[in-house]
């Protein structure tokens, strides 16, 4: 069994889509060992309806050193499925190749500090962008910048609103992050 740690700040879907493609199989032989939110989100609630183990560090200085601590030692890998604390350097030199990021955009383009979320979205459709999607990559401490694993584009209509470009954006990541994870952990695609 690999060993899955997740960590959320938001509603949680991508959390969700895990859940589902671990109890269907589709993300075989592996198990979330642990749920870890840095502040109050419906994410930490949705492990918990599926009786995970979860965590709550609050956001802050010592979130890095205080996950550390109380990830279990066999972690195969740890998703960051709408996660927005920063890990610092030393964590994430700890863990080389054993964390990964969802960001709902191209990246390099529209990725860095403060790009998060809607915010992205906004950036997206300001810039008169004709395409964007989603990028899994590897964590590094050089924010957004680690090495892509999965990428995904598709064309922004000319009438696309920040609500239509969210749901799209979602509809790839739930195709993707699977698709990454099996990946990371030698499953074939
Ligand atoms: C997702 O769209 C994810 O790509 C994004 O936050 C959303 C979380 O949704 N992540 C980032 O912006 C990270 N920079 P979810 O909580 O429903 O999975």
């Amino acid at each position: 069994m690999k060993n899955i740690v997740v960590l959320v700040s938001g509603g949680g879907t991508n959390l969700q889509r895990i859940i589902d493609c671990i109890r269907d199989g589709a993300i075989p032989n592996a198990l979330i060992s642990l749920v870890v939110a840095d502040r109050d989100c419906y994410g930490l609630e949705r492990a918990k309806n599926h009786q995970l183990p979860t965590q709550m560090i609050s956001k802050g200085s010592t979130f890095s050193t205080d996950l550390k601590q109380i990830l279990p030692e066999n972690t195969d890998l740890i998703v960051l499925a709408g996660f927005l604390s920063i890990l610092n350097k030393e964590f994430c030199d700890s863990f080389t190749g054993k964390i990964i990021n969802i960001h709902p955009s191209l990246l390099p383009k529209f990725g860095g500090k403060g790009m998060w979320g809607q915010h992205i979205h906004e950036a997206v459709l300001a810039a008169g962008e004709r395409e964007t999607g989603v990028t899994v990559h590897y964590v590094t401490s050089r924010i957004d910048e680690g090495k892509i694993i999965l990428q995904k584009s598709f064309e922004i209509s000319p009438d696309e609103t920040l609500q239509s470009l969210a749901e799209k954006i979602h509809t790839i990541e739930f195709e993707i992050l699977p698709k990454a994870i099996n990946e990371v952990l030698g499953i074939p695609l």
